[in-house]
């Protein structure tokens, strides 16, 4: 066995406290104190309700509950962007958010920009041909970013789109990249080739 090689020899120890399924772990939470709530949002068009501990972020449950895993979890404090979905149009940092705060909102994914037949988003595509990104961790929180710019500023200046991206933290790339993405969805888009 080499190192990049995990060792699945030992039985990992389970956790007196692991949960045995979302009932046992819904029933520990209201043992401990905590509360239980019921949340109903719209998630790419799909209504949804979900019975869940009230103290979980957004991030958490649109990965976990929703089973959207397109939406990245780094810091989980606010810094990365990462998480960005938006909710109700706006770009928000999901794990800045409790689920609680989404309920009855349209909550928009990663996985809402493809279009229905499966061909990717014209700021999807853009990104692609620009090679906007490397390893991609950060591709979520950019695209949604993006679409949130251009949907409210359809030509936007490259310092506007550095400013409007800013919020978002890329390790690999140096920005220059993702900058020339957008530019070429914005090019994409002035010439008519969104549909
Ligand atoms: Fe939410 Fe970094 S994971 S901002
Ligand atoms: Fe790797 Fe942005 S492409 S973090």
């Amino acid at each position: 066995m080499t190192q990049l090689e995990p060792d699945t020899s030992a039985t990992p120890p389970t956790p007196a406290s692991a949960p045995g399924s979302a009932a046992d772990r819904l029933e520990a939470e209201r043992a401990a104190g905590g509360s239980v709530v019921e949340v109903s949002f719209t998630v790419n068009g799909d209504a949804q309700t979900h019975t869940l501990e009230a103290r979980r972020t957004l991030s958490d449950v649109i990965r976990s509950e929703c089973g959207l895993t397109g939406t990245h979890v780094g810091c989980e404090h606010g810094v990365c962007g990462a998480c960005t979905v938006l909710i109700d149009g706006e770009p928000s940092r999901s794990c800045l958010m409790l689920a609680t705060q989404a309920i009855g909102a349209e909550i928009t994914t990663i996985e809402g920009l493809a279009r229905p037949n499966g061909e990717p988003h014209p700021i999807q595509q853009a990104m692609m041909e620009a090679h906007g990104f490397q390893c991609a961790f950060c591709a979520p929180g950019f695209l949604m970013s993006t679409l949130a710019l251009l949907d409210e500023n359809p030509s936007p200046t490259e310092d506007e789109i550095r400013d409007e991206l800013s919020g978002n933290l890329c390790r690999c790339t140096g920005y220059q990249s993702i900058v020339d993405g957008v530019q070429c969805a914005v090019r994409a888009r002035n010439e008519g080739s969104e549909s």
